[in-house]
């Protein structure tokens, strides 16, 4: 089954970065009024990565960046677009793109952001290929990068126990209809707009006042009840649309990737797309939701473990704040060289909490 286009985009390269420095269920127990217990049976989450001084979401897309080019086997100068997908910008302007094209030596690619909370790598993906398919680059660089940590509210325990930070990059090139992304969709409604998000930092609530401060405005906010709900009925919905679209029968999926914000999320989309859990990528135990970052994370660790493989059928699907949702259907995944998350040393966010470890690996595919 071909795409109606004669040219589509495959993934060439992947890299990601994980911070050193990690926060787990315990260290919450000391922060705010909760336990182990309650935060693994609510979301499946037992760590995640956070920053440390020195380190921002700049310095973790970078890192991501030179991996994708490596693993994709590049230059720099091949690279003629940068879409970066974040929430949580190095600042508000110049575009974090922008700040960080001299440090991936990337100088003939036109740089760009692009917010879509943690849908935001598969909408930048997106937006790469239409790029490709129009035949306006050859070769384009997405990358998901986010500190979360540092517009968390940790103490609030509703919302601070599920965001760790992380960077993913992909190298994207053209390829022949039929290999590659086969098909893709991006949904909005705004009308859920106030479920996730940070009402200060922007214009209407400027983070230079000091009352938005003091009333915990620049902090992430959720109704998660209500995003759990309408989360599970739309990446269901679009995975539909997608498997449909591309005339393909859930069964023939080979691998579900998706984002990996709750447990109860994934094993509800599961089971109604009729996806058994063997079939399902998990990595939220030891990232939590790590937004923009949560797919390419995903993606680099199911093909160092070897789940993910060369031709495998791979649908991938996201759900953030906004409210977005994308979901794609991808085939004919490259076989690269294995290779890890970053190794450097970091300081302490936040303060007191949590430590900086040798990385250990768990098993990818947790039952759900
Ligand atoms: N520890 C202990 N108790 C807690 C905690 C905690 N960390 N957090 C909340 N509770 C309490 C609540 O106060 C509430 O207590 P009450 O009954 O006395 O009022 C109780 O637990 C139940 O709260 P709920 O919010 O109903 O719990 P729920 O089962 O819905 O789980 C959660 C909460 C994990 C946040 C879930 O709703 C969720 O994952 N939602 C979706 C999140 C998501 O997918 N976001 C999308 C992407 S995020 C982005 O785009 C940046």
């Amino acid at each position: 089954m071909h795409d109606r286009h004669a040219l589509t985009a495959r993934i060439a390269g992947l890299g990601t970065c994980l911070p050193d420095k990690i926060l787990t269920n315990k260290d919450f127990e000391r922060m705010v009024d909760t336990s182990d217990e309650w935060i693994v049976s609510r979301t499946g989450i037992r760590e995640r990565h956070v920053v440390s001084e020195g380190e921002s979401v700049a310095t973790i897309a970078v890192e991501a960046g030179k991996r994708a080019m490596a693993d994709a086997g590049v230059e720099p100068e091949e690279i003629e677009l940068l879409v970066l997908a974040t929430a949580t910008v190095e600042q508000p302007i110049p575009a974090t793109s922008a700040i960080i094209q001299p440090a991936l030596g990337i100088k003939n690619a036109t740089c760009f952001d692009i917010a879509a909370a943690c849908s935001g790598f598969l909408y930048a993906m997106h937006v790469a290929r239409q790029f490709i398919i129009t035949g306006e680059v050859k070769t384009a660089m997405v990358i998901g990068a986010e500190t979360l940590s540092r517009y968390t509210d940790y103490t609030d325990r509703a919302t601070c126990i599920l965001f760790g930070d992380g960077a993913g990059a992909a190298v994207l090139q053209a390829a022949p209809a039929g290999e590659g992304i086969l098909r893709s969709a991006l949904h909005t409604d705004g009308t859920y707009a106030d479920f996730i998000q940070m009402p200060g930092g922007g214009s209407k609530y400027p983070p230079n006042v000091k009352e938005h401060i003091d009333a915990r405005l620049p902090f992430i906010k959720m109704r998660g009840n209500e995003t759990f709900k309408v989360a599970v009925r739309s990446i269901t919905e679009v995975c539909q649309e997608v498997l449909a679209g591309a005339g393909v029968a859930a069964d023939k999926v080979d691998l579900f990737i998706p984002h990996q914000a709750n447990l109860r999320i994934i094993a509800a989309v599961g089971e109604r797309l009729g996806l058994p859990p063997e079939k399902t990528y998990l990595n939220l135990e030891h990232v939590g939701n790590t937004s923009s970052a949560s797919i390419p994370l995903a993606m680099r660790e199911a093909i160092d473990r070897g789940v993910l493989k060369r031709g495998d059928l791979v649908l991938l699907a996201a759900f953030g704040g906004g409210l977005t949702w994308e979901d794609r259907l991808r085939l004919s995944w490259p076989g690269q060289p294995v290779r890890g998350d970053g190794e450097r040393p970091r300081g302490e966010v936040p303060r007191g909490a949590g430590r900086v470890r040798p990385r250990r690996r768990r098993a990818r595919r947790v039952p759900l």
